[in-house]
């Protein structure tokens, strides 16, 4: 088999849909076997069906520790271990910082920073177990940077994912455990449409109106597409990134430097 991840094995969680699936058929092309976890599990046989017979759908919900044990061992299975994971399932919300309520930042931490850090533990024990090392990608955003009016609440949540990557990274280059996260800036799709609809709600704005304002502010000239992700996914899973530790890459048009 050809290919920069030939004969690997994957999890990318969330990826019936957006990022995910965009990284599930890469790594499939570049000759992996691709687990793709998601809470919506007709969604994700759609998705794993659509890809072909390199791509599975395992039910996953990042949320509950049962669940995470579960399709860790599900994957461990089907194809003898876990050589890949991608940290990409999260949540988004807006509110000003008066309205934020407490179920709201519950739902987000409890997704994006708890599902990351749990994840991540579990898969990081297979991949110490086993002893042949591994790469961990979490999902970060040019929201973790820095913080945003609406935004409170998930910006916290990327900052503390950004945080996390650089303490596990840390921890487990000994286990020659890369771990690293991409930082995308504004992407389109359909999490996007659901932003557009919230910043329509709270800044009275028509509908499709702040993301051509986001797209036309990027200094590439556009939103990206996760197709333009897809390059640094493959990087950091590949052996060519084993000297990058603890990093967080932004893919973002120009938005954020540092
Ligand atoms: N789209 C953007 O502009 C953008 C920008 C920066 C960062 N990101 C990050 O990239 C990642 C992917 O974004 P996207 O735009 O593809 O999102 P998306 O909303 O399109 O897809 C998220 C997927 O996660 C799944 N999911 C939700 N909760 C889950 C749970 N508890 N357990 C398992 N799966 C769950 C959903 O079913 C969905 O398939 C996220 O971490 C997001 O924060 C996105």
């Amino acid at each position: 088999m050809t290919g920069r991840l030939a004969g690997k094995s994957a999890l990318i969680t969330g990826a019936a849909r957006g990022i995910g699936r965009a990284f599930a058929e890469a790594y499939v092309r570049e000759g992996a076997t691709v687990a793709i976890g998601d809470i919506n599990m007709a969604a994700a046989k759609r998705t794993a069906k659509e890809i072909g017979d390199a791509a599975y759908a395992v039910v996953l919900d990042v949320t509950d520790q049962g669940s995470i044990d579960k399709a860790v061992k599900a994957v461990e299975r089907k194809a003898g271990g876990i050589d890949i994971l991608v940290n990409n399932a999260a949540l988004f919300d807006m509110a000003p910082v008066v309205d934020i309520t407490r179920a709201s930042y519950d739902k987000l931490f409890s997704a994006n920073v708890a599902g990351t850090l749990f994840t991540l533990q579990a898969v990081a024990r297979s991949m110490i177990r086993r002893g042949q090392g591994g790469k961990i990608i979490n999902m970060a955003s040019q929201a973790g940077r820095r913080g945003e009016a609406l935004v409170g609440v998930y910006c916290a949540t990327k900052a503390a994912v950004i945080s996390l990557t650089q303490s596990a990274g840390l921890d487990l280059v000994r286990h020659r455990i890369n771990v690293n996260a991409i930082a995308p800036g504004v992407v389109d799709g359909e999490h996007w449409d659901h932003v557009d609809s919230l910043f329509a709600r709270y800044e009275g704005r028509a509908p499709g109106e702040k993301k051509k304002l986001v797209g036309d502010a990027v200094p590439y000239g556009r939103m990206g597409t996760a197709a333009d992700l897809v390059g640094m996914a493959i990087f950091l899973a590949g052996a060519e990134s084993d000297y990058v530790v603890a990093q967080t890459y932004n893919v973002d048009g120009g938005n954020w430097m540092s």
